[in-house]
């Protein structure tokens, strides 16, 4: 029985991994996110309830479900304490006792929002449209080796040490590259030593827990942030964030082998959307693409910036699907596109000799070249929303994501109608 499942986005984020991973977790004993930070915001909506996570793992709403947060994260301690204050407020009481950091998370200080602002700035029209939280100098440093981690916050001689070189480096760059205010180290260094008791008792091998609930055989959910076309190495470079989203992300990030994993769900819009900058092909700049960002509530849970909107790309699920080793797809907002009269999917990209290429280029400038070839399909009158059985579906709905399967190459297992709990299609348990 697969008791260690991956959910992970296969576009360009903000898919719905977070109503899938809440779903799912009703069903685990941990939920362990891996890379990523709070650039993440994922929504999970129970009754009139609509709380958005970042740091935390989509599994918190469960009482019995323990949330990791793995080496790969990069964690803000004041973003961290910011969100479970808020889920007490929402009625999570017992948030604090069930997250878990790993010691080896790099630390995300108020320097590196600071140099994210900077940067973005400094690359004026080429701006990628970061989220501005400073996941990438944050990401910088970690791999640089000068990074500062959760666990140096039980050594703080070592902590000022490290912390005085990092910031000695970095406010030499705000001040002289970015042309920026310096932020004081004292300031920096007096915080977290006021913040490292809370933080440290929140410290576990996570590596340690995951093997021995695979002994166990506990159920264990890794949930993925952004999305597959925002790989580092992956996604539409340089327009992509700083950490791997991809499947193997999740083994690196959080310290299991990658024999541990059962099954990989990917998480997929029944159209496309992205925020900030970079290439998309199929990108609607149109009234279709309007009415899809306003029925689809398309503006971002942590920026708040309107997501830009298109057709589903095949072309990009297909190396999704390969790249990630997709068991099965939770295809998405499919009530978004309920009432258009037609569907478009698009199956190859073409090059400007005319050749169809079938799988997506890795640089962004590459794109520049490529135009999306369509099939169109009818579409459907009907609402979809909320429906619970796929024979309910009008019957152009089911042709649509029948057409979809076969084009991308990969089966959708779950049907999202609505971004409720009850509001899904099941054809596949993936813990089952
Ligand atoms: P994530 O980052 O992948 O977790 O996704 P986000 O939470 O950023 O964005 C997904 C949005 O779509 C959220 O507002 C969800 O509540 C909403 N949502 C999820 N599934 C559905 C669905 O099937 N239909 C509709 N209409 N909304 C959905
Ligand atoms: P979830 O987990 C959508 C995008 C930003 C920007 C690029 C780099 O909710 O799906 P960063 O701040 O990471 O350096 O920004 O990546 N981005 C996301 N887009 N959903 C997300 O997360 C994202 N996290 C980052 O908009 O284009
Ligand atoms: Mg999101």
């Amino acid at each position: 029985m697969p008791n260690n499942v991956i959910v992970l986005g296969t576009q360009w984020g903000d898919e719905g991994k977070g109503k899938i991973a809440d779903l799912l977790t009703g069903k685990a004993s941990l939920v362990v996110r891996s890379q990523g930070g709070n650039n993440a915001g994922h929504t999970l909506v129970v009754g009139d309830k609509k709380i958005v996570v970042r740091l935390v793992p989509s599994g918190i709403l469960h009482p019995t479900c323990t949330c990791l947060i793995g080496s790969g994260v990069v964690v803000n301690p004041d973003a961290l304490f910011g969100e479970i204050e808020e889920l007490k407020a929402a009625g999570v009481t017992d948030a604090e006792e069930r997250i878990k950091v790993s010691a080896g998370c790099a630390l995300l200080l108020p320097i590196h929002p600071a140099i994210d602002k900077g940067a973005e700035k400094k690359r004026g029209k080429n701006a990628i449209g970061t989220t501005g939280r400073g996941i990438g100098p944050c990401y910088e440093d970690k791999v640089a080796r000068r990074g500062v981690r959760v666990g140096d916050l039980l050594h703080p001689e070592i902590l000022k040490e490290k912390l005085a070189a990092l910031m000695d480096y970095r406010n030499f760059l705000l001040k002289n590259y970015y042309n920026e205010p310096e932020i004081s180290f004292d300031q920096v260094y007096g915080d977290l030593l006021s913040l490292a008791p809370r933080l440290t008792s929140m410290i576990t091998d996570v590596s340690a827990e995951l093997t021995k609930a695979r002994a166990e055989g506990k159920k264990v959910l890794f949930e993925g942030a952004q999305g597959t076309f925002l790989d580092i190495d992956y996604g539409t470079y340089p327009y992509v964030t700083s950490s791997n989203t991809v499947a193997g992300g999740c083994c690196t990030g959080s310290g299991a082998g990658p024999l541990h994993m059962d099954y990989v769900l990917g998480i997929g819009k029944a159209y496309t959307t992205r925020v900030g900058g970079g290439p998309f092909p199929t990108e609607l700049n149109d009234d279709i693409g309007e009415g899809i960002r306003k029925r689809g509530a398309e503006f971002g849970a942590v920026t708040g910036r309107p997501r830009r909107t298109g057709w589903f790309d095949a072309v990009a699920m297909r190396r999704a699907a390969a790249i990630n080793s997709l068991s099965g797809l939770a295809l998405m907002k499919l009530d978004v596109l309920d009432g258009m009269d037609e569907v478009k999917i698009c199956t190859a990209y073409k090059l400007p000799d005319g050749t169809l290429t079938d799988l997506p280029p890795l640089a962004a400038y590459e794109y520049e070249n490529v135009t999306p070839v369509y099939e169109t399909l009818p579409g459907w009158k009907e609402s979809t929303f909320g429906v619970t059985e796929l024979d309910k579906l009008p019957v152009n709905a089911r042709n649509y994501v029948k057409r979809l399967e076969e084009v991308s190459g990969v089966k959708v297992v779950i049907l999202s109608t609505g971004p409720e709990r009850n509001q899904t299609i099941y054809i596949e348990d993936p813990f089952a």
